[in-house]
């Protein structure tokens, strides 16, 4: 695997691939990697000749500095891992890199998007997301993009932005995987104790409850049974909504196809996020 650290060598590298007609497929990261990504780089192999993926903890999508002060880092790890798992290209940039001063971001039009779950909670959150992902492309050219269906939001919110754009990318999300507990995968995970993995595993049971009670509720008297759940265990619920996968804009009375049940809640100071498919698609 190659380490690219400068934009003259991602340059050079992806004229090269473009010049020999290669399908790009890109994993973008925060790094601190696992299992889940792992995924996304063996579907990227499986689906292009050569797989870029990025190691970058994004300042601009971090509504709390503490949260970024936090965020788990483990760049060595991170590049072995890629290695053993078949990425062709690991681009490691800076932030002077990433956000130059001169440099003019689009802006997309986010709609409902930006202020509803994710964008409620963590206002600017996805204005940061799309700068970064935009930034990636432009400078990658990927033929198709690889995102973890846990972040259920913020595919949706980079698909439009594909749409509104214009831009010739194919975005593929790919499925949330979980430890055996049923705790999603997450690089958050490992700032929480084994005692406290144990008490977020009450996110994977409270969803799991919905997806079983389904046709016995509709989805706000399904969302009341959550919260209760939620509110009986250590874990502080920020939000539980039940919405429709393509606006996601909240369910009431009526089921719609592919209604996802979407939570985030604290773990003592850790925030973690969630959602099931509840119904067919
Ligand atoms: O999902 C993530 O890890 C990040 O939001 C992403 C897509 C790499 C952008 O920083």
């Amino acid at each position: 695997m190659n380490v690219i650290s400068t934009l003259e060598s991602l340059e050079q590298t992806v004229a090269s691939l473009k010049q020999s007609g290669k399908l790009i497929g890109f994993v973008p990261t925060m790094g601190a990697l696992h299992a889940g990504h792992m995924a996304l780089v063996e579907r990227a192999k499986k689906e292009c000749d050569v797989v870029i993926a990025s190691v970058f903890v994004n300042p601009t999508q971090f509504n709390n500095p503490k949260d970024l002060e936090l965020y788990p880092r483990t760049p060595e790890k991170d590049a072995v891992l890629l290695s053993e798992h078949g990425c062709d290209f690991v681009f490691f940039p800076t932030v002077e890199m990433m956000y130059p001063a001169d440099l003019e971001f689009p802006v997309v039009d986010l709609g409902v998007m930006e202020s509803i779950m994710e964008g409620a909670f963590r206002p600017g959150h996805f204005k940061g997301v799309v700068q970064i992902v935009w930034r990636f492309f432009s400078l990658i050219q990927p033929d198709k993009a690889f995102f973890g269906l846990k972040d259920f939001q913020q595919v949706a919110v980079i698909k439009h932005m594909v749409r509104s754009l214009n831009l010739p990318i194919e975005i593929v999300p790919c499925p949330t995987l979980r430890e055996t507990s049923g705790l999603a995968m997450s690089s958050r995970n490992m700032r929480l104790s084994d005692q406290e993995k144990e008490e977020a595993v009450v996110i994977f049971k409270t969803l799991s409850f919905l997806k079983e009670h389904v046709s016995e509720y509709n989805p706000s008297e399904l969302v009341k049974k959550g919260k209760e759940l939620m509110d009986a265990s250590t874990l502080r619920l920020e939000y539980l909504q039940i919405v429709d996968p393509a606006s996601l804009l909240e369910l009431d009375d009526a089921w719609t196809p592919g209604a996802t049940a979407c939570l985030s809640a604290y773990c003592e100071e850790v925030r973690l996020i969630d959602n099931m498919r509840l119904t067919e698609e």
